[in-house]
C-alpha cells in the first residue's frame, strides 16, 4: 500500500500500536507521505531498525513487520508488511542511486560474458553475487570490483548441481540479504566437430552446464524472487543462450541444441511466472572474443565469420553485458519471453 493512497494509518488507529512502536514512527504516518527533511532525519534509525534474521514468512529485507490488524478488512497482512518494507527501503535509499539496494547473481562470472556483467552491474550500484567453478578467475573479478568501490562477493558454485545453488542463496541471503535478478550466464562447450565424432560426454556437458543449470536455478531461487517481489522489489532471471540455438551452427549440434532448448524455457518460464511480475529473458550472443571462442571455431575462420556479420565485427563482453542489465532494470520492465540476438545483424 502506498502510503496515503488508501486511509490515513492515524485515521485508522493504526499508529498507536503500529506506527508509533520500531517500526514506523507516528510523526510520519500522514496522508502525503514522509518530506526530504524527515526522511534525511531517519536514514539512520531505519538501519537501526534491522533485525538479522533475514526473510521468511513476514520477515523481509531484513525488517520485522508487525502483524495486520485482524479487525481490519482493508488490508491484508502481507500488503502491510510490503508498505513497511518499501517505506524503509525508501528511506535507505538516495535519490540518485535508485538501483543500490539490489543484488544480482551472476553465474560463470569468472570470465568473458559473465565477468562484464558483474563489472556493469556493480557500476549501476547493484551489489553483484560472482559465482565461478574458477576460483582464480572469480576472486579476481571481486575484488577487481570492490576495489573500484562496487560490492560484490565470490561464492563458488558448480550449476550443473542442486545443492550448490542451495548453498549459494543462503550466502547470498546472509552477506547481501536478498536477491533480484539471476543471470545464468555460466556454459560449456566441446570443440567443434562433426556430429558423429561427438561423445556422451560432450552431450552431457553442455546439458549438464548449459541447461540442467537454468533448472536448478529456477527451482531454488523462485522463492527467493518471490519474497523479493512480497516486499515490492524487481525480479528478475537473464538465460544466456545463443544464436545458435536459433540458427544452424555445423560442429556444435549438442551445444546448439542445449542452447535452443534454453530459449524454449525462458518463454514458458516467462508466461508461467509473468502473474507474478517475475520476468524471464533469454540473450543470444553471436561469437564473441572470449575463452570459449577457440572451442567454437571449426573449419570457419574469424574472418569468414565477421563477414556474415552486418555490423562487422565479433561480439565483445561488453555488448552482452549491456544487454542484459537492461533486461533487468526498471526500463525493460514490460519485457518478458524474449530472446534478444546481440549479433551485430547476424541473424537479419
Ligand atoms: N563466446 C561466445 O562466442 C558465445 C556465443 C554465444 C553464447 N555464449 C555463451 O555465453 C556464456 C558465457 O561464456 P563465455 O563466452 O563468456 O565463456 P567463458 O569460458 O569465458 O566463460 C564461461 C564461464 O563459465 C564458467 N563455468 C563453466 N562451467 C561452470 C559450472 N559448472 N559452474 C559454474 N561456472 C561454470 C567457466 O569457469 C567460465 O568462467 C556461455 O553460456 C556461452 O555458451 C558464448
Amino acid at each position: 500500500m502506498p502510503w496515503g493512497t488508501r486511509q490515513d494509518p492515524h485515521e485508522a488507529g493504526l499508529c498507536d500500536e503500529y506506527c508509533s512502536a520500531d517500526i514506523v514512527p507516528a510523526k510520519l504516518c500522514s496522508s502525503a507521505g514522509p518530506n526530504a527533511k524527515q526522511l534525511a532525519g531517519l536514514k539512520g534509525r531505519s538501519t537501526a531498525l534491522r533485525d538479522g534474521t533475514g526473510r521468511d514468512g513476514r520477515s523481509a529485507f531484513g525488517y520485522s513487520c508487525p502483524p495486520a490488524p485482524a479487525t481490519d478488512s482493508w488490508i491484508s497482512d502481507m500488503t502491510w508488511c510490503s508498505s513497511i518494507i518499501s517505506y524503509h527501503n525508501l528511506l535507505n535509499t538516495p535519490p540518485d542511486s535508485i538501483m543500490s539496494q539490489r543484488v544480482a547473481i551472476v553465474t560463470g562470472a569468472g570470465s568473458g560474458f559473465g565477468a562484464a556483467i558483474a563489472r556493469r552491474f556493480a557500476k549501476d550500484g547493484v551489489a553483484v553475487v560472482v559465482c565461478d567453478i574458477n576460483d582464480v578467475g572469480g576472486q579476481e573479478v571481486t575484488d577487481d570490483i570492490n576495489a573500484k568501490g562496487g560490492k560484490a562477493i565470490y561464492i563458488n558454485c558448480d550449476v550443473s548441481k542442486r545443492e550448490p545453488w542451495v548453498k549459494m542463496l543462503a550466502e547470498t541471503k546472509k552477506q547481501l540479504g536478498g536477491v533480484n535478478f539471476v543471470i545464468n550466464n555460466a556454459g560449456a562447450t566441446y570443440k567443434n566437430k562433426p556430429v558423429l565424432e561427438t561423445t556422451e560426454r560432450d552431450f552431457d556437458l553442455c546439458f549438464d552446464v548449459n541447461m540442467k543449470s537454468v533448472f536448478h536455478s529456477v527451482h531454488v531461487m523462485i522463492p527467493a524472487l518471490r519474497e523479493t517481489r512480497a516486499g515490492g522489489g524487481p525480479a528478475a532471471i537473464v538465460n544466456v543462450a545463443s544464436t545458435a540455438g536459433i540458427m544452424g551452427r555445423p560442429g556444435l549440434t549438442w551445444y546448439a541444441a542445449s542452447k535452443a532448448a534454453c530459449i524454449s524455457c525462458t518463454k514458458n518460464l516467462a508466461i508461467e511466472f509473468g502473474p507474478e511480475q517475475i520476468r524471464f529473458n533469454a540473450i543470444c550472443p553471436v561469437f564473441g572474443n572470449t575463452g570459449l571462442k577457440q572451442m567454437f571455431m571449426g573449419e570457419t575462420t574469424e574472418d569468414m565469420f565477421i563477414k556474415s556479420i552486418p555490423l562487422g565485427r565479433c561480439s565483445e563482453p561488453e555488448d552482452i553485458a549491456n544487454s542484459t542489465v537492461f533486461l533487468c532494470s526498471d526500463e525493460a520492465s514490460f519485457l518478458t519471453g524474449v530472446a534478444l540476438p546481440v549479433d551485430g545483424g547476424r541473424l537479419a
